[in-house]
């Protein structure tokens, strides 16, 4: 259960407090705690398609970003509020997972402004060979759409072997600028972002923790 998952997971501070979140270890041998059995048995109710964002890549995308190194994007000394953010990628009935899958994300820095001449909080990560990813990140800033601000977002682009890339926008929950965005205040179909928007909270090591699961088209593999 995908979306059900990610909703207990926002609801429980429970689950925060005892750093379940930050637990997480996406590797086959010590799977995360709250894979329930539930995720395989009824995936049919649930299984939502992750949309595109209403604004695509945007205008700041470099093209061939460096591979994130050891799981972290943003430097020690990178100023922000740190973030990790984890998931999983799925097949659109998320009866399989996508190992090896290129996932290229970008974002501003904590004061809104994006690396336009290097690959400053720019990098690509692979789902390892359960479908899982993470990187630790900051928080990023906000930066001017005309008159107004966008939402604090990161950039992905997830490119199955098999299939088409899927460019979207990744944002977060109690964000004030959520309501007056028109990215994820669109209705238009396949790009609803409601189920980009997740919960962050800290882990047991202070840092934001924010899960986000992917479901994109793809053949991917039997899950382990
Ligand atoms: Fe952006």
């Amino acid at each position: 259960m995908i979306k059900s998952r990610r909703r207990f997971l926002r609801n429980s501070s429970a689950a925060a407090a005892m750093g379940i979140i930050g637990c997480r270890q996406p590797s086959a041998a010590s799977p995360p705690i709250f894979e329930t059995p539930t995720v395989k048995d009824s995936v049919s109710e649930t299984c939502i398609q992750t949309t595109r964002d209403l604004f695509g890549e945007g205008p700041f995308y470099t093209q061939n970003p460096p591979a994130i190194k050891n799981a972290v994007l943003a430097a020690a000394q990178e100023p922000g509020e740190r973030m990790i953010i984890r998931g999983r990628l799925f097949n659109l009935d998320c009866s399989r997972i996508l190992p090896n899958t290129v996932i290229d994300v970008w974002h501003a820095n904590a004061a809104g402004q994006y690396d336009n001449a290097g690959y400053n909080l720019r990098g690509q990560t692979l789902t390892d060979d359960q479908g899982y990813y993470s990187f630790e990140t900051i928080k990023p800033g906000k930066y001017l759409n005309g008159i107004r601000f966008r939402p604090a977002h990161i950039h992905f682009k997830i490119t199955p072997p098999d299939s088409q890339t899927l460019t979207t926008q990744l944002y977060f929950e109690g964000d004030s600028d959520l309501p007056t965005d028109m990215a994820t205040t669109t209705t238009r179909p396949g790009f609803e972002a409601s189920e980009r928007i997740i919960a962050v909270a800290p882990d047991l090591d202070g840092r934001l923790a924010g899960e986000f699961d992917i479901v994109i088209n793809g053949t991917g593999i039997a899950k382990g």
